[in-house]
């Protein structure tokens, strides 16, 4: 069955399609006015699995098409990658042009750094985006964020440039490990807990589960679905995450903590922000904000879906430290978003570093 959701952004509003097989559907670009040619640009990985593919239904369509390789993982996503995808992207002119489309093919890492190629090559060119993991398809391929890693911190550069379309297929997470779709799944709880009991239900559910891991393509289409839905509505209340956009950071200011921590490789995001939900979700206990059997209800699911639930050794001082640096905190206080109940949360700024080692203590076990 195909979904399509609309991001309503105004003038910068677009669709959502999710269906099996939707790669195929790219040659839809030539509808688009002065489409003549497009940059496909993928990772290594991607590019080897599902490069030709989709060079292959541009070039049915009619359309000149290029890809663009960069070597894969979170470590290139930097200027120096973006650096290189533009001397290679300007190496092709005069067959880039003002209209060229970027497609930006792959998981998360490819989304940002191709999609910040698109916000200023040539002072903007259109993009689209073809997410191939389950966190770019449920996460990154929807708001317009773009950007590079720096020494100083993660997605310290970057830009809002909105896609012009997304096109999810299902059937690329057939070969994505495991972990990747757990880190994808961490997002799906994340998004629940926000804003949606019945998302949180429908991850609950065995058969659901045993599905998502044996990739059924229609249980995947509708959790992406459901997931979309959920950030396109939070995206359109809030585009440039002035208010509600901050409550898609549940989890993440610990967890990005524990990741920094660690060293990126050491754990993965997934496992890094399901800790940090855990973390957020003793906080709001401490407060009597939600339910110990809320609590115990996330913790559970996360455990349930492969995700760390516990680890021991986090350092409590570095951990405040580095929360102290979070660019999304205003004023030198450390902000967290706490659930406040089954499916909401709330934004805090009073958060005292001894309710956080508390915390701490508590994922040691
Ligand atoms: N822009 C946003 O709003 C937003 C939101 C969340 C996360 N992000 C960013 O997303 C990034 C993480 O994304 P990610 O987890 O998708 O990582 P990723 O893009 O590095 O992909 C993970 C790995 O899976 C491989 N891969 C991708 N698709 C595959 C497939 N179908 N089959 C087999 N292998 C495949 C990749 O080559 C890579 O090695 C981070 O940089 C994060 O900052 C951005
Ligand atoms: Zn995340």
């Amino acid at each position: 069955m195909n979904r399509s959701i609309r991001v309503n952004l105004g003038a910068r509003s677009y669709d959502v399609q999710i269906a099996p097989g939707m790669m195929g559907q790219l040659s839809q670009l030539t509808l688009l006015p002065r489409a003549r040619s497009a940059v496909v640009i993928a990772d290594r990985v991607v590019a080897g699995l599902y490069g030709q593919q989709v060079l292959g239904v541009l070039k049915s369509a009619g359309l000149r098409g290029h890809l663009i390789e960069f070597p894969n993982g979170e470590a290139n996503k930097t200027l120096a990658t973006y650096s290189k995808i533009f001397d290679e992207l300007f190496a092709l002119r005069p067959a880039v042009d003002r209209d060229t489309i970027i497609v930006a093919l792959g998981g998360g890492v490819s989304g940002d750094l191709a999609g910040f190629v698109a916000a200023t090559a040539l002072r903007g060119l259109r993009w689209v985006q073809v997410p191939t993991t389950l966190l770019a398809d449920v996460d990154a391929s929807v708001g317009g964020k773009t950007g590079v890693d720096t020494a100083a911190g993660k997605n310290l550069i970057g830009a809002f440039h909105q896609p012009i379309c997304v096109f999810v297929d299902v059937l690329a997470l057939r070969t994505l490990s495991d972990d990747d779709i757990r880190t994808g799944l961490a997002e799906c709880v994340k998004h629940g807990a926000i804003r949606q009991v019945a998302l949180l239900e429908f991850l609950e559910s065995p058969a659901n589960q045993s599905a998502i891991f044996a990739r059924d393509a229609d249980v995947l289409a509708d959790l992406v679905g459901q997931n979309v839905a959920i950030k396109a509505q939070v995206i359109a209340a809030d585009e440039t995450e002035a208010g509600l956009r901050a409550h898609l950071n549940f989890g993440h200011t610990i967890g990005h903590a524990i990741e920094t921590l660690l060293g990126y490789g050491r754990i993965s995001h997934g496992q890094g922000i399901s800790l940090g939900m855990i973390a957020a979700c003793q906080l709001s206990l401490s407060r009597g904000l939600v339910e110990q059997s809320y609590a115990s209800r996330l913790e559970k699911l996360l455990d349930q879906l492969g995700l760390q639930v516990r680890w021991a050794g986090l350092d409590g001082d570095e951990i405040i430290r580095i929360m102290q640096h979070d660019k999304k905190n205003r004023d030198g206080k450390i902000r967290m978003v706490l659930p406040v109940g089954p499916g909401r949360v709330d934004v805090f700024t009073d958060i005292s570093a001894d309710a956080i080692r508390a915390t701490l203590r508590y994922l040691a076990g």
